[in-house]
Formats: structure tokens, C-alpha cells, sequence
């Protein structure tokens, strides 16, 4: 999460850095602020349609934001990072709930959530998402490399490997149909019709793939590709129990159609040649934000690398989906999102932080205009 800042005088008030930390300074313990502003920021809310963001804490802005297709989620480590972090991760499931709370209440069947956090941080917090309904898909290792540590630390001390990496985990939020799992809904739905089961192969013209896929119910279940499951249903209302109609129905009124099923899942567009191991150095150099432009003090310790957000914001979204930044810093999501056209709210606490990345985004909106 910390990454060591470069700089040199500058020009606000700097925060002196804990002797005890010092002492560790390649390490991923939080060093807290390296700038604290006296001065309000020019205003405490800004948008042009695209972007939105707002020097608030979020939980107070969630019912306002338009439905996420994405939420980048890069608050508490349990470091003490910033104001209001824990000190350690036992504290971390208390301070998401409410967060993670929200967000389930705002998401669809579209909606990704990447959580990024140091490793035992995230397995902290992972209970508290599964119990407010996101399934894990997988974990992304951001592998900083031994730059990152220089060669500075002493494990006889530490007595453990360096760590060099974070985390950015994916999840979906969980599809349900009428409150059920998709997988138990399909097979429920097909089981009213009074056909037999091995007649759903014959629906969707199939040698054995939906008796074996689309409804099994362990580990081998399938999402049916939209198509198929139009033709499990038009089969279904056809031949099944005339009583029972409709089949495949959300609303009890008319059959789901293919289109309507193809919502039931999120986007995913991975690139050629990417993996789940990231291996890009930390922030460096001109990068960073700085509070006097290139010969300033890095501003945000925890500020996340551009195009790392770019990927996962570019691989879990369509187009007009909306991004949801809720622990901003400088805004990094949001840049992502701008750039590759989505619409975007975030929120940032810290009215220092929140002054740099309001100067971010108008600078990213000024481009936009210049071109
Ligand atoms: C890890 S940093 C995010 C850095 C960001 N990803 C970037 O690239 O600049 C977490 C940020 O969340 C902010 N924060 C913490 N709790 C918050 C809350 N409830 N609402 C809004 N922001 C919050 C902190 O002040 C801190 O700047």
C-alpha cells in the first residue's frame, strides 16, 4: 500500500514521520501523511457529468451515485495509512461492514467489486463480503518486485521474506433470481414444467452439455450461454405443464428472454498475455502527484499506479457502465475511467487529499477539452 516518496522541499506543512517507522522505511507500513494543507479546498463537490467526486466520507454519498457496473474499493490495510485506518487488521471487518453493507444494496448481477488490500487484510475482510452476498472470482498479486525493497531489509529482524506485493481481488456480486442461486432457479424452473430432465438437452439442442452444465447443481454448473437459454425457455413454455406457465420467468408475467439473461452476468474482457501476477514496480518519479508540481513532496503515499486501474476498470466494464471510487486519495479509478470514456463517483475524506485530486481530475477535464 505505502510506497516510498520522492521529492524534495516542499512547500506545506510536512507531517514528521515516527522515528519507529522510520526505521522500517521500506516496508508496507502505513507513514501516514507526508502533506497536510491549512487551506479549505477551492470546493467541497465537483463534476462535468462524466466525473463526480466529493470531500465526504462515502458512506454518505452511496444512495446519491448512479447503479456501479465497477466499484474499486482501496480503503483501510490496517496499517494506519492514513486518518482513520486501523492498526492492524483485526479491526478491518468493522471498519468495511457498513461500507460493504452499501454496496451490496446498490449492486446488480453487472456489478465487479475489486478489492485491493495487503494479503492478510483481505482475508480479514473476505467473510464480510461473502456474508453481503459477493462471490470471490479470484486474487491478483501486485508484485512489486525487489526494487522495491532495495535490498534494505533486515529479515533476521523481521524474521520473514520481505513482502513486495498487494493484492486486488475480484468479486462479482452474486446473480440471484427471485432470491434464489441461478444455478438452483434453472433446474427449479425446469423441474415445474413436469418435462424430464434429460429433455433440456433436447431444448437446447445439445448432446448432454445442459443436464451436465446448465443445470447441474455442484461445481460443474455452467452459465448457459444467452442463446441456449432462450431455448430452454421458449421450449419450456411450449411443452411444459400449461398450468405452470410461464417458465423462466422473472416477473410471473412473461418468460426472460435471452437478452434479459445475458444481464445475469458481469463483463470480462481479459487481455492477451495477462495473468493474475501483476509485475510493475511502484509508483516512482514523475508518476507520483506531487504538492509542487515535479520538485514537491509526493502527496498521497498510497497513490495507485494509472494503469494497473486501467486494467481492471477496462476489463470489468461495457460500455456506459459506472465506476464507483468510494475511498478516492487522488483519484486514481477515476483518471482509469474518465480516459476510457465511463462516467465515474468517487469520494475522498481528507480535505488535503481531496484538494490534490480535485486538481487531477480539472486537469484531466482541461485535456479533454483541449483535444
Ligand atoms: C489507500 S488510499 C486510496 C488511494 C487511491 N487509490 C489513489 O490511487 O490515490 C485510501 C483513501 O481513502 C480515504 N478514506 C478513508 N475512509 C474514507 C471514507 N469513509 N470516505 C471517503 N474516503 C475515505 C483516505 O483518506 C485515503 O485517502
Amino acid at each position: 500500500m505505502t510506497d516510498a516518496p520522492e521529492g524534495n522541499a516542499p512547500t506545506e506543512i510536512e507531517e514528521p514521520v515516527p522515528a519507529a517507522r522510520r526505521r522500517e522505511p521500506t516496508s508496507t507500513v502505513g507513514r501516514g501523511k507526508a502533506v497536510t494543507r491549512t487551506e479549505a479546498p477551492a470546493t467541497d463537490r465537483w463534476t462535468d457529468g462524466r466525473t463526480t467526486i466529493a470531500l465526504a466520507d462515502s458512506l454518505s454519498q452511496y444512495e446519491s451515485w448512479e447503479t456501479p457496473g465497477c466499484i474499486v474499493s482501496d480503503g483501510a490495510y490496517g496499517v494506519l495509512g492514513f486518518e482513520g485506518d486501523t492498526s492492524d487488521h483485526t479491526g478491518m471487518p468493522e471498519w468495511y461492514e457498513p461500507h460493504v453493507a452499501a454496496w451490496s444494496r446498490r449492486a446488480t448481477a453487472q456489478t465487479v467489486l475489486w478489492f485491493w488490500n495487503s494479503e492478510i487484510g483481505w482475508a480479514s475482510v473476505h467473510p464480510v463480503l461473502e456474508r453481503h452476498g459477493w462471490r470471490y472470482v479470484n486474487a491478483n498479486i501486485w508484485d512489486k518486485g525487489l526494487g522495491h525493497i532495495a535490498g534494505n531489509v533486515n529479515t533476521a529482524k523481521i524474521r520473514r521474506f520481505p513482502v513486495v506485493s498487494e493484492v486486488c481481488v475480484q468479486y462479482v456480486f452474486e446473480p440471484r433470481i427471485n432470491g434464489k442461486l441461478l444455478k438452483h432457479w434453472l433446474l427449479e424452473e425446469w423441474k415445474r414444467t413436469g418435462l424430464p430432465v434429460r429433455e433440456a438437452n433436447r431444448a437446447c439442442g445439445v448432446a448432454d452439455a445442459a443436464v451436465r452444465k446448465y443445470l447441474d447443481q455442484g461445481h460443474l454448473w455452467y452459465w448457459m450461454p444467452p442463446e441456449k437459454f432462450q431455448m430452454m425457455a421458449d421450449y419450456a413454455n411450449e411443452h411444459g405443464r400449461p398450468e405452470g406457465r410461464p417458465y423462466f420467468s422473472q416477473d410471473g408475467v412473461a418468460p426472460m428472454t435471452g437478452s434479459d439473461w445475458a444481464l445475469t452476468r458481469s463483463p470480462f474482457n481479459c487481455p492477451h498475455g495477462v495473468t493474475n501476477v501483476w509485475q510493475r514496480p511502484a509508483l516512482r518519479g514523475d508518476e507520483r502527484i506531487k504538492a509542487n508540481g515535479t520538485s514537491g513532496k509526493a502527496v498521497h503515499l498510497n497513490q495507485k499506479p494509472l494503469d494497473l486501474m486501467h486494467r481492471i476498470v477496462s476489463a470489468s466494464t461495457a460500455p456506459g457502465s459506472v465506476v464507483w471510487e468510494p475511498f478516492g486519495g487522488l483519484f486514481t479509478a477515476s483518471v482509469a475511467a474518465r480516459r476510457l470514456g465511463l462516467r465515474s463517483f468517487a469520494a475522498e475524506i481528507d480535505p488535503t487529499y481531496f484538494h490534490y485530486g480535485l486538481e487531477r481530475i480539472t486537469q484531466e477535464a482541461c485535456q479533454d477539452h483541449l483535444l
